[in-house]
C-alpha cells in the first residue's frame, strides 16, 4: 500500500516513522515533509494546502490512504475534494473541521449539546465586546474565531490587556478574516491535559493521554509557544477523571456529531483543562496534537496504518489499539527568540550519535539541509523523544539524549514531565 502524509512538523515525522513500520505499507510519500522525514519518505515539493496539486498527486500516483497532519488544509475542505474523486483520505471535511476551524461554532456546539466548557459570550463589534468586559471583569480569555496558528488566544489579567487584544484582533486584524468575530471568556484556573480520540463517526477510540507544556520557559512562564514538551500516559487524568471526560465531554459530543450530520473520519483533540477534578473544554483540534503525538506514538503497539485506514472507510469498530507500558517523554528544542523571530540557518551537531536507538527518537519540525548540512529553518526545531519503565526514566534518557544535540541559540525547557513527577 502507498500512503501520502501531508505536513511537515514533528506530528508529520512521527506519523511517517509508524506508519513505515507497518508490513502492509511498502511506501510513504510526505507533502512537503522535512529534513527527518526525508530518511523514511519521499518528499515532494507541494505544499501542504495545494489542495489541487495533492489530489493530482493521488490519482496519478495511486495513492491508498491520505493522512492529513495539519489543520489548515482540513479546514479549507481537502478531505470534501478527496473524497468527491473517490480517494481515501483520515480527517474530517469541511463540515466536521469547524470544530476546530471557528472557536465560535465550537463553542456554540459545546452550548447546545451540553459539554462543560467556560462560560462566554461571542461579539462581531469590537464595542459591544469592550463593553461586555467592563461588567464582566476581569481576567478573561479573548479569542480569535477563526485559525491563527496557535497566536489568537488572550488570557488577560487586566481590561486594558483585554481592550488591547479585541482592538488587535478585530480592529488591527491581526489574524485578518479569523478576526471578524471573537469569543470573550471566563478564566478558568486549573491543570491542562489533552484527550484525544479516533472516530469515524460511528464509534470511539480512546488515544493515550498526555499532556502538553504551553509557556515558552520553566515553570510554565513567558509567552505560549505550539508546545514546548509533552508526555504521555498524563497521571492527572487518573480512572475517575478518564470516565468522566467520556461521560461528560466524549459522549456528547459523539451525539452533537451525529445530529449535526457531520462527516467525522479522523482524529478530535480536546484540548481539557482541570477544574476541581472536573474537565471543561478548552477547544477542539481537528488533526493529532504536536508534540502529543510525538510521545503518543512512540508508545502505540498496533499498526497504525490498519488503524487510520479502518477511520477512513468507517470500521473502526473492528479495531484493537495495544499500548506500551513505558512512559514516553518528548522535549521540544526550539530556536532562540522562538515564539517571536529567531535567526534560522545554525548547523545542528550531534544528531548522528543518536540514530537507531530503540528507546530514543529525533523527531524534525523546522529543520533544512545547506550545502549536506542539517540546519535549523524555524521556531521549533527537533522533539526529542524517549521512553522509559516510568515517568522519571523517560525523562532521563530524553535529557541525557539532549545533551549529544548542540546548535547556536538551541533552547528547551528543563522541567518537561515534573508535573507528573510530582504527583507520584
Ligand atoms: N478559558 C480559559 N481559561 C484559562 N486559560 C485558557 C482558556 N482558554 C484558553 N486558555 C489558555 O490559552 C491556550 C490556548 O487556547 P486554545 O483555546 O487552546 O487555543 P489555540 O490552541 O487555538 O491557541 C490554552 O492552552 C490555555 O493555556
Ligand atoms: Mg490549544
Amino acid at each position: 500500500m502507498k500512503v501520502l502524509v501531508i505536513g511537515s512538523g514533528g506530528r508529520e515525522h512521527a506519523l511517517v516513522w509508524k506508519l513505515r513500520q507497518s508490513s502492509r505499507v511498502d511506501k510513504v510519500f510526505c507533502a512537503p515533509g522535512n529534513t527527518g522525514i526525508v530518511e523514511l519518505a519521499e518528499c515532494l515539493d507541494i505544499k501542504a494546502d495545494d489542495i489541487d496539486a495533492l489530489l493530482n498527486f493521488a490519482k496519478y500516483e495511486g495513492i491508498d490512504l491520505t493522512v492529513v497532519g495539519p489543520e489548515a488544509p482540513l479546514t479549507a475542505g481537502i478531505v470534501d475534494s478527496f473524497l468527491k474523486a473517490e480517494r481515501r483520505i483520515f480527517g474530517p471535511d469541511k463540515s466536521g473541521a469547524r470544530l476546530e476551524g471557528s472557536k465560535v461554532f465550537a463553542k456554540n456546539f459545546m452550548r447546545k449539546y451540553g459539554l462543560p466548557t467556560a462560560e462566554y459570550k461571542t461579539f462581531t463589534s469590537c464595542l459591544h465586546a469592550e463593553e461586555y468586559i467592563r461588567l464582566k471583569g476581569v481576567p478573561v480569555v479573548i479569542k480569535a474565531d477563526g485559525l491563527a496558528a496557535g497566536k489568537g488566544v488572550f488570557v488577560c489579567e487586566t481590561a486594558d490587556e483585554a481592550i488591547d487584544a479585541l482592538r488587535l484582533i478585530m480592529k488591527e486584524k491581526a489574524f485578518g478574516d479569523a478576526g471578524s468575530k471573537v469569543v470573550v471568556e471566563q478564566c478558568l484556573k486549573g491543570e491542562e491535559a489533552s484527550f484525544m480520540i479516533l472516530t469515524d463517526g460511528k464509534t470511539v477510540v480512546p488515544l493515550a493521554t498526555s499532556q502538553d507544556h504551553k509557556k515558552i520557559f520553566d515553570g510554565d512562564k513567558g509567552p505560549n509557544t505550539g508546545g514546548m514538551g509533552a508526555y504521555s500516559p498524563a497521571p492527572v487524568i487518573d480512572k475517575n477523571l478518564y470516565s468522566k471526560i467520556m461521560k461528560t465531554v466524549i459522549d456528547p459530543m459523539m451525539k452533537g456529531l451525529k445530529r449535526e450530520r457531520m462527516n467525522y473520519r479522523g482524529v478530535i483533540y480536546a484540548g481539557l483543562m482541570i477544574v476541581d477534578g472536573k474537565p471543561y473544554v478548552l477547544e477542539f483540534n481537528c488533526r493529532f496534537g504536536d508534540p502529543e503525538t510525538q510521545p503518543i506514538l512512540m508508545r502505540l503497539d498496533s499498526d497504525l496504518f490498519d488503524m487510520l485506514k479502518a477511520t477512513a472507510e468507517g470500521r473502526l469498530s473492528e479495531v484493537q489499539v495495544i499500548w506500551k507500558e513505558d512512559t514516553a517523554v518528548c522535549v521540544v528544542v526550539s530556536s532562540k527568540g522562538y515564539p517571536g523571530t529567531y535567526e534560522k540557518g545554525k548547523i545542528i551537531e550531534g544528531l548522528d550519535e543518536l540514530k537507531g536507538k530503540r528507546n530514543i527518537m529525533v523527531f524534525h519540525a523546522g529543520t533544512s539541509l545547506n550545502k549536506g548540512k542539517i540546519v535549523t529553518s524555524g521556531g521549533r526545531v527537533l522533539g526529542v523523544t524517549a521512553l522509559g519503565k516510568d515517568i522519571q526514566t523517560a525523562k532521563g534518557n530524553a535529557y541525557k539524549a539532549l545533551e549529544k544535540i548542540h546548535f547556536d541559540g538551541m533552547h528547551y525547557r528543563t522541567d518537561i514531565a515534573d508535573k507528573a513527577i510530582k504527583r507520584q
